[in-house]
């Protein structure tokens, strides 16, 4: 697959196929973007590849917390406090667009809950991953951990698997340090699901839309 095409056919999957992905396809797609760049070579990934027994453990804690009503303390700021234009509004048509796929209405609270609650679940995705890094290092590094995320999310499409990266898998990293037996030192970052896509599931049959170029480029000569 040409990197363009995996580029624009790479989209959030949030159902998946009761289809095994093997360890060594997982390790095929690391190893294709551990080639990210980051700032002075310095490579600040960290990855805990989560399935099983493992994966349902981990579920089970972070469903509980948040259905106890448990506030999570994330390790970074992801969003403002205050959303403004035009953030305000993708935010918003992103939202629309979920649940109208699954034809939420606006009032049905219950089922609103249970779609976030599929968050961390991985959307029984057969694999959740768990990205960390040093918390001494600046803030360079979340930038060198997107280059790597997406170069992750594109060797997942040339291996015919579908992702789903996932802030929402980063709203407890205390719960998820203390699960994994994971040092304080280090950074939950974000999760990530990775399986084969359910073609046939409604949440995964509608595309976002982007700002066309224009709209954010400008050429100076
Ligand atoms: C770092 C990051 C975190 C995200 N967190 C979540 C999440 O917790 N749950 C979710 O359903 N989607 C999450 N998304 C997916 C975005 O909603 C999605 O990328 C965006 O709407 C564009 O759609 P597309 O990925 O299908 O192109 C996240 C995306 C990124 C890049």
């Amino acid at each position: 697959m040409d990197v363009i095409t995996a580029l624009r056919n790479r989209k959030s999957v949030r159902a998946y196929l009761d289809k095994p992905v093997t360890r060594r396809q997982i390790e095929r797609i690391l190893d294709a973007a551990r080639h990210a760049p980051s700032g002075a070579n310095t490579q600040p990934w960290r990855v805990i590849v989560l399935g099983g027994a493992a994966k349902d453990r981990l579920a089970a804690r972070l469903e509980a917390a948040f259905r106890n009503g448990q506030r999570g303390k994330p390790d970074y700021r992801y969003y403002p406090d205050e959303w403004f234009e035009p953030y305000q509004a993708r935010r918003r048509a992103c939202g629309q667009q979920l649940y109208a796929a699954l034809h939420i209405e606006r009032q049905d609270r219950q089922r609103r809950v249970d779609q976030w609650v599929a968050n961390y679940h991985a959307f029984d995705a057969p694999w959740m991953l768990l990205f960390f890094f040093d918390r001494k290092l600046a803030v360079g590094s979340y930038m060198d951990y997107g280059m790597f995320l997406q170069s992750l999310m594109l060797a997942a499409q040339a291996e015919g698997l579908a992702t789903c990266p996932q802030a929402a898998l980063a709203e407890y990293p205390d719960l998820v340090r203390d699960e994994l037996d994971i040092m304080e030192d280090q950074r939950l970052a974000c999760g990530m699901a990775l399986g084969y896509e359910d073609p046939d599931a409604p949440v995964n049959r509608y595309r976002t839309p982007r700002e066309a170029v224009t709209g954010f480029t400008t050429f100076v000569e």
